[in-house]
């Protein structure tokens, strides 16, 4: 069992006040903190081991590409790939996304192809296939998540026809907290002969994840929400798929010849790589995953399925307030409004005021803000350093605030969004 106590101890900016009183952080969706395994992997990378990786004889170089490279083994392992060179480093998952749509897609796809997508996707798993349907006549299908944000594999395989090219889903949704049955949307995508792409940003930071089990042929990682450093993280790419994919970013590094008439690529993952990459924000990137597998992702999810269950219950308890979509497969995160309480910015404002750290907007996600009849809502995000206490004191400031609303004792209460 998880020691929330100990792990606290492990990230330094939760001992911090904010506002006169002691942090909470429940927005561990939108970005981790870092623990000082992270914090120490980078400071070391730069004080002692810096320089840049793939391009030199010296020695520091050799150290910092050996650090660099070793990470490629840790995310395979620590999503179940069977290879690091089906490891490609990216800024995030909204890179892993737009190689994909660019690299794969792009080439493949003729006027009319079908690419499947669910309602609740973010932002990041949506523009990059609008641009598609701007640029070269893509039909996007949309499957709509159920009242509770659940979507139903049936639904995405009834969606499929004979032109469909990718099927492209959320494993876990940021805004309604469903994981989506990944596994069984592969399985039946296989069968019919399409490709998957799994938007783990959120997924993989909750629960185990296994590539090969779940049977993608894409799955794109972000390293801040796995309380790595921003601008890293990983696009898993199955080893055949890599093989027919075209770079997407031209530049040093992704070569295996330039002429003055004609280049040809490196093999799979440098193919996709190209320029000097973000070697410290990847290093750091290998610790936080290093520091999770420490712990063990099935502790972690136990430790936030009790988180998400006592939040439930406490916030259920409020008198007003309206979770975003059911509790069915929902993970360590609650999307929530308040009838006849201050509107969501306020609520963020003033749980801000208390050392309570929320995110509030439609959180990059609008179709399904809109799918769900709202423009935005507050949110309390979950990770492996939350305690239930402080879910009791976001319930307590959430009580507060509504009551000061209700007796018209704050001045911005109605006015924000
Ligand atoms: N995608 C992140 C969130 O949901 C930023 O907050």
């Amino acid at each position: 069992m998880l020691d929330v106590t100990a792990v606290r101890k492990d990230f330094p900016i939760l001992s911090r006040e904010v506002n006169g009183h002691p942090l909470a952080y429940l927005d561990t969706a939108s970005s981790a903190q870092k623990p000082g395994a992270v914090i120490d992997a980078v400071t070391r990378a730069y004080t002692e081991e810096y320089a840049n990786v793939h391009r030199g004889l010296h020695t520091l170089s050799a150290i910092a590409t050996e650090r660099y490279e070793s990470v490629r083994g840790v995310i395979a392992r620590f999503i179940g790939a069977s290879s690091e060179e089906e490891i490609v480093f990216t800024g995030g998952a909204t890179e892993g996304i737009n190689l994909v749509a660019h690299s794969w897609a792009a080439p493949r796809l003729r006027l009319g192809d079908e690419i499947i997508l669910s309602t609740m996707e973010h932002h990041a798993n949506i523009v990059p296939w609008h641009f598609l349907r701007e640029r070269q006549g893509a039909v996007l299908k949309w499957v709509p998540c159920d009242a509770e944000g659940w979507l139903d594999p049936q639904a995405v395989m009834d969606a499929v026809t004979p032109r469909t090219r990718l099927i492209a889903v959320t494993h876990m949704s940021n805004v309604v907290g469903t994981l989506t049955d990944v596994a069984a949307i592969c399985r039946g995508a296989r069968e019919r002969g399409v490709p998957v792409l799994v938007d783990g940003a959120q997924g993989a930071v909750h629960a185990p994840v296994d590539v090969e089990e779940i049977g993608c042929d894409f799955y794109a990682l972000t390293g801040h929400k796995l309380y790595g450093p921003s601008a890293s993280g990983a696009l898993y790419i199955r080893a055949d798929r890599a093989r027919e994919m075209r770079p997407w970013k031209g530049g040093g590094d992704m070569i295996r010849d330039v002429t003055l008439e004609e280049v040809s690529y490196a093999a799979p993952p440098l193919r996709f790589e190209a320029g000097t990459p973000a070697i410290v924000p990847q290093i750091g990137f290998g610790a936080a995953l290093g520091y999770l597998m420490d712990i063990g992702m099935e502790a972690i999810r136990a430790h936030e399925t009790r988180l998400r269950d006592h939040a439930a219950d406490r916030l259920g308890r409020l008198e007003g307030l309206r979770i975003i979509g059911g509790l069915r497969g929902r993970g360590p995160l609650f999307a929530f409004t308040l009838e006849r309480g201050p509107a969501p910015a306020a609520l963020a404002l003033a749980l801000d005021a208390a050392g309570i750290a929320v995110r509030s907007g439609s959180f990059c996600s609008r179709p399904v803000n809109r799918q769900f009849g709202i423009e935005a809502s507050c949110r309390a995000s979950f990770g492996l350093y939350t305690a239930t206490s402080e879910i009791d004191r976001l319930a307590e400031v959430i009580a507060e605030s509504c009551e000061d609303f209700r007796q018209g004792r704050t001045a911005i209460a109605g006015g924000l969004m």
